[in-house]
């Protein structure tokens, strides 16, 4: 018996060792740590239940019959963040690259089977080559299968995928899908064809790092949801995000132990909102003023920065905060922004988070860029996903609310729950003096006249009181105060129970 046992743990050991020593040398050498040792960053410490391990490819052709490695490039299982269950995958570079074959492929789709069946989300740890170039449509047939899963998970249980060396060709559609992407700084790269082929067909010249590293992904297409500085700080970082979040979308998120009371008042927010109109502030400090602790996790800090999204608790319960932020370009919704905040509702909406949306927008940006871009459309995916949403929805309005944009911020008009005011709140078609120059556009050499209209104007609508007194804000309320008002109405909202009428699936503008 014990020779068995001893054999057991040689083919462990073979299976444990991937690729081999030098391989793994060749990883810490880039700054990455190896696959399994991200899983014993990622989960509980002895939770990893591995399966699979002695999965082996079935490839004949290149000589590969004689080249197999137990695990074929990816390790697979489950474990605990926090003594919460999670289904994990991770690529091996260290075994051909963590390209992927028919078998690879079957222990991740394996993987996401039981997630689904266990209403757990899925985390992939993506270090790969794309698709196992040996084995030819048996890999493309491979990817597919996994996309498949991929859409019939989405909106049940959260799927999460770091970036954290290469990721190309195939392997970047399985991360597409899923709910967030998360890079690591100057070791992880994504593209569709890489520096070779964008050479062959535009004769562009351009690194990995221009073409698809971090800086690209997290600040300007907007594809990745956040960079983090090493695998440490990602991973650990990814334990802080799930601990946000229900396991599927059957469950209510989850709520901890709070020492936040929520009647706590912030007498600094009653000076937040300058004299001035034009003049910025930061919208984040309301956030973690309001937040239990000040914690907030942000997603996509550095891409369409006018508007701020991401997780924080109220009462220990998870709420996802919206929010125009005045600091970057006035806090205006243009296409960056309006994606980036529906994409952040509708997964809200997926999995029970309520909502907390502060307002301070003076419109829609205006030009050619933003119009031929199709900021028509991107902006009603915003509205869309506000509209449709039936978690719990807040709303402050701390100043602008200007035009269609007020509309779209979680508007009363969109079936928002309570909507606040604070007392310097404007609510009006548009600012003053843009709305006197069209108003009184024959009189615009009458300096007097145009004085006298604009603070008429104001008078009458640079305040909440008009949408006060129709109803559409429920009440105005002092800055300081914020935290134990929207406490409160989360606490009413606890057993909000909304449906929408029944569809197929609805047609969101994409
Ligand atoms: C088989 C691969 C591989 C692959 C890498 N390797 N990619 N094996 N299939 N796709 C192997 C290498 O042979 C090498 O083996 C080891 O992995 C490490 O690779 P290196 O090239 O030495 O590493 P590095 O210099 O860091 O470069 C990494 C890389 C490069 C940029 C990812 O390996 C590369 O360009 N690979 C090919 C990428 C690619 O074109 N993939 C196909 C995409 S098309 P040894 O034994 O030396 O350690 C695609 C279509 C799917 O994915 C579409 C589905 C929808």
């Amino acid at each position: 018996m014990r020779e068995i046992l001893e054999a057991l743990e040689a083919r462990r050991d073979r299976a444990r060792a991937g690729g081999g020593k030098a391989r793994a040398e060749r990883q810490h050498a880039k700054g990455k740590l190896t696959a399994r040792e991200r899983i014993e960053v990622l989960l509980d410490p002895g939770s990893f239940e591995e399966w699979d391990m002695f999965v082996e490819h079935t490839c004949h052709d290149f000589d590969m019959a004689d080249q197999s490695i137990p695990g074929d490039g990816v390790v697979t299982g489950n474990g605990m963040i926090n003594g919460r269950l999670v289904f994990v995958f991770s690529k091996d570079f260290t075994v051909f690259g963590g390209s992927l074959s028919g078998a690879h492929a079957a222990k991740i789709i394996k993987v996401q089977q039981a997630a689904m069946k266990a209403g757990a989300p899925v985390i992939g740890l993506f270090d790969a080559g794309g698709a196992r170039i040996q084995e030819g449509v048996k890999s493309l047939a491979g990817y597919a299968d996994i996309f498949l899963e991929n859409v019939m998970a989405s909106g049940v249980i959260p799927q999460i995928s770091v970036i954290m060396g290469p990721c190309a060709g195939g392997d970047v559609y399985s991360p597409a899908m899923t709910d967030f992407i998360f890079m690591v700084k100057d070791t992880s790269y994504m593209y569709v064809t890489g520096p070779d082929v964008v050479k062959t067909v535009t004769n562009e010249e351009v690194s990995h790092e221009t073409l698809g590293g971090a800086s690209v992904h997290a600040a300007k297409s907007g594809v990745a949801d956040g960079a983090f500085e090493n695998d440490i700080e990602a991973l650990t970082e990814m334990r802080r995000l799930v601990d946000f979040l229900p396991l599927n979308n059957r469950e209510k998120p989850p709520v901890q132990s709070s020492f936040d009371h929520p009647d706590r008042e912030e007498p600094s927010l009653d000076t937040l909102i300058p004299d001035n109109p034009n003049q910025p502030y930061d919208m984040r400090e309301l956030i973690e003023k309001v937040a239990d602790e000040g914690d907030f996790f942000e997603i996509s800090p550095a891409f369409g920065g006018n508007i701020l999204c991401g997780f924080g608790r109220i009462e220990g319960a998870p709420v996802g905060f919206v929010a125009n932020q005045p600091m970057t370009l006035a806090g205006v919704l243009d296409i960056d922004s309006s994606r980036k905040a529906a994409r952040f509702v509708r997964f809200c909406d997926c999995f029970n988070i309520p909502l907390v949306t502060f307002v301070d927008v003076p419109g829609f940006m205006p030009g050619t860029k933003q119009e031929y871009g199709g900021l028509i459309k991107h902006g009603a995916k915003l509205l869309f996903a506000y509209a449709e949403a039936t978690v719990p929805k807040v709303t402050v309005i701390t100043r602008k609310a200007y035009g269609g944009a007020y509309d779209v911020m979680s508007s009363k008009h969109l079936r928002g729950d309570v909507n606040y005011a604070w007392p310097k709140a404007e609510i009006a078609v548009m600012g003053a003096k843009g709305a006197v120059e069209i108003i009184f556009r024959k009189d615009i050499g009458d300096a007097e006249k145009i004085a006298e209209k604009t603070k008429e104007y104001e008078d009458n609508f640079a305040n909440p009181y008009v949408a006060a007194k129709l109803g559409y804000i429920d009440d105005i309320i002092m800055p300081h105060s914020t935290r134990r008002r929207i406490a409160r109405s989360l606490r009413t909202l606890q057993n909000k129970s909304v449906s929408n009428p029944y569809k197929k699936h609805d047609n969101i503008p994409l």
